[in-house]
């Protein structure tokens, strides 16, 4: 092992995988050496961060907050260097002493300094899944073009990379199916007729994990394991087909490969995100990650549904757009992205009901013409275009 720490930029370290991944490395101090934090409007937290963790930079994307933050850091005694705006991110995802960056940010808003990274050759640890899913193929691009190693850490993805063998080359010809578990989150067994009456304290209730707002919501309507679908497939490259949903209340199994010769590997482990963060962190090797062990001595049975049985189809709509939109023009699955941030946004402002979401995802998909994107200004473009679209629709909807 290189004796000198590594270098982390932690991306979103205000957020559930930020305050996670902060845990992790502080249990290794002799391996890691935090370099950049960043934020957005959570600044106390930040402030607090800064003074815990002494990263060389901080960033404050919100530039008013940023001006407090560097005021505050300063009557400490820090010598944390404040920088401002959504370019700082790039700046210091891409910085030559940093070895590597957890993308943390929720939504397309991590996609440029996702491609940062990848472009600088980092090694890139993927939580922002909506950025791989708005970049999809022009961001693994970025990856192989800057020699960047991209590891997964959403837990079913880490799941599916620890499954598989190493040799990436065998992957086409030796898997004949990946196969996401989802939990069904807090409305697996509601009368799909009463979706319209759910409230945004029902649908961030999630029965197995604590996490932010809008994935909550996600896993509440299912969007999240269609945005896991897409993110698959780039991560994979296993056509759309060879990946399947399966329900499973307990979150214990967290995802599983099944070869052709039909054996089937799975990873399990309690629902924690520090386990994935400190693989991410270590791989190949393992460390500490501050999760408690499974007991299978107490531990119930574990269940699975098929995505067919009972009313899950009505119930979560928005699971078989994962498959659609890959089929369709490249640059859709950034159409559906950039939709469902809108309306899950509009949702929790109360604008919209929560069966509504599925109607402004559905008919912005419907709705929306362009050309496939060459460049990621193109799908930058594409994606304020969509958000546009969405908002409209959802305005229009009002409750
Ligand atoms: N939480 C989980 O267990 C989990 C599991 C798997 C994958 N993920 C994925 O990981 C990502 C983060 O999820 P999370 O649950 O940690 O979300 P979260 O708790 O809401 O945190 C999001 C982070 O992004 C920052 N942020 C928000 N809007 C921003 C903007 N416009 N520009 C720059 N930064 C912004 C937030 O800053 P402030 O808080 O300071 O506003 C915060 O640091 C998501 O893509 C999610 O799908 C999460």
């Amino acid at each position: 092992m290189d004796q000198r720490p590594q270098n982390i930029t932690v991306l979103g370290s205000t957020g559930s995988i930020g305050v996670n991944t902060l845990d992790v490395l502080a249990r290794h101090p002799q391996r890691f050496s935090v370099f950049a934090l960043s934020g957005h409007s959570r600044i106390d937290l930040l402030f607090a961060q800064c003074l815990a963790h002494r990263p060389r930079f901080v960033v404050a994307t919100d530039a008013q907050a940023g001006a407090a933050l560097e005021s505050r850091l300063a009557a400490q005694g820090s010598t944390t260097r404040v920088l401002q705006g959504h370019a700082a991110l790039d700046e210091v995802a891409a910085h030559e002493e940093v070895d590597m960056v957890m993308a943390a940010i929720v939504g397309a808003a991590g996609l440029s300094s996702c491609i940062a990274a990848a472009r600088a050759g980092k090694r890139l640890l993927l939580a922002n899944k909506e950025a791989l899913v708005v970049g999809g193929s022009l961001f693994m691009e970025a990856v192989d073009g800057g020699g960047a190693t991209l590891l997964p850490i959403d837990s079913e993805h880490s799941a599916i990379f620890q499954s598989l063998p190493a040799d990436r080359v065998s992957w086409p010809s030796v898997v004949e199916k990946i196969i996401l578990t989802a939990s069904g989150g807090p409305f697996r067994t509601r009368d799909p007729a009463t979706l319209r009456d759910v409230t945004p304290e029902q649908a961030c209730a999630h029965p197995n994990w604590s996490m932010g707002r809008k994935i909550s919501v996600d896993s509440a309507t299912m969007m999240n394991k269609a945005l896991e679908v897409i993110e698959a497939k780039f991560l994979f490259g296993l056509e759309p087909a060879r990946i399947e949903v399966i329900i499973h209340p307990q979150s214990v199994v967290h995802s599983m490969v099944q070869f052709v010769d039909r054996a089937v590997v799975a990873q399990l482990g309690v629902p924690d995100m520090r386990g994935p963060i400190a693989y991410g962190l270590s791989w190949p090797a393992r460390i500490e990650s501050g999760t408690a062990a499974l007991d299978f001595a107490t531990m119930s049975a574990l269940s699975f549904e098929t995505f067919d049985a009972g009313a899950h189809r009505a119930r979560f709509p928005g699971l078989q757009l994962a498959w659609d939109a890959l089929a369709a023009l490249r640059g859709t699955t950034a159409v559906l992205n950039a939709a469902n941030e809108i309306a899950v946004a509009a949702f929790l402002e109360e604008q919209i009901r929560f069966d509504q979401i599925h109607a402004v995802n559905q008919a912005t998909l419907e709705a929306l013409h362009f050309g496939a994107p060459a460049s990621l200004p193109e799908l930058l473009d594409l994606d304020l275009r969509a958000r546009a679209h969405a908002q409209q629709l959802a305005k229009g909807l009002a409750r």
